[in-house]
């Protein structure tokens, strides 16, 4: 009897779950579409400018934090109950606009992918205009969940308070990566069923046991 009632109330978790799923994922305001949609545009230059026009192995130093990759969207999904998309959006702008930021620093005036970099930040303070616009206000003074607010402390610390240990480097390819394979996640209802679920479906649970040509956790050898 205990037994039996356990196990429908497994059946019901379960269920909740794939219940909750697609209401998860519809928090991206329609008007942000096209916005998204012209950033992902310049991002489709992205190996040219962010890797032929660099040094082989070229490498910058980011924080740790600024590492923000699909494996640490569904990391945090587990870890943190109720994750609201809009906290991992907050997070999604907060890393990126660092890590342009950071980008567009190593290059001077001159510099081949400078005014790519350049119109790529546009876009996406553009994008960010949108999202900002789009939510009441009261929105972006609510509590962060306890682990994303750790996150977001790191991420706004002085460059000279940063423990050495707390530095990466990584190459602008893989940064810009992750900025738009984290975006094909986050706002997935403006990009194509098929894009969403290779970057953040139900079927990135299963990834590991194909052997996907599409690595999302490393940079592909392109
Ligand atoms: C985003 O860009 C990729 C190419 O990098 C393209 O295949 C895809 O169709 C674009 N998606 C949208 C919604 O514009
Ligand atoms: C670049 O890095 C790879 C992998 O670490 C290494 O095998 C290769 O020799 C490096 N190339 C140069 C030019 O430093
Ligand atoms: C993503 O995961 C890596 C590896 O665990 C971690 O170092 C990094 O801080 C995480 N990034 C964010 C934004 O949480």
């Amino acid at each position: 009897m205990v037994q039996k009632s356990a196990s429908v109330c497994l059946l019901g978790g379960f269920l909740g779950l794939f219940l909750m799923a697609p209401v998860l994922m519809t928090s991206t305001p329609a008007s942000m579409c096209t916005p998204l949609k012209t950033l992902n545009d310049s991002l489709s230059h992205r190996r040219r400018y962010m890797k032929h026009n660099f040094p082989i192995n070229y490498s910058i130093r980011v924080y740790r934090e600024e590492i923000f990759k699909l494996s640490n969207i569904s990391r945090m999904r587990l870890k943190v109950e109720e994750l609201d998309d809009l906290v991992l959006q907050r997070l999604w702008f907060q890393v990126n606009q660092g890590v342009l930021k950071k980008i567009i620093r190593v290059m001077s005036e001159r510099h081949p992918s400078r005014s790519y970099t350049a119109e790529l930040e546009r876009r996406f303070k553009d994008v960010e205009g949108v999202f900002v616009q789009s939510h009441p206000a009261e929105v972006f003074q609510q509590e962060l969940p306890e682990a994303v607010q750790e996150t977001w402390d790191h991420l706004t610390e002085e460059p000279d308070r940063v423990q050495e240990s707390n530095w990466r480097l990584v190459s602008p390819k893989s940064l810009v990566d992750n900025l738009c394979h984290t975006m094909y996640c986050l706002f997935s209802e403006c990009f194509d069923t098929e894009t969403r679920q290779n970057y953040c479906g139900v079927s990135h649970l299963r990834r590991g046991k194909k052997t996907s040509s599409r690595n999302t956790d490393t940079e592909p050898a392109e």
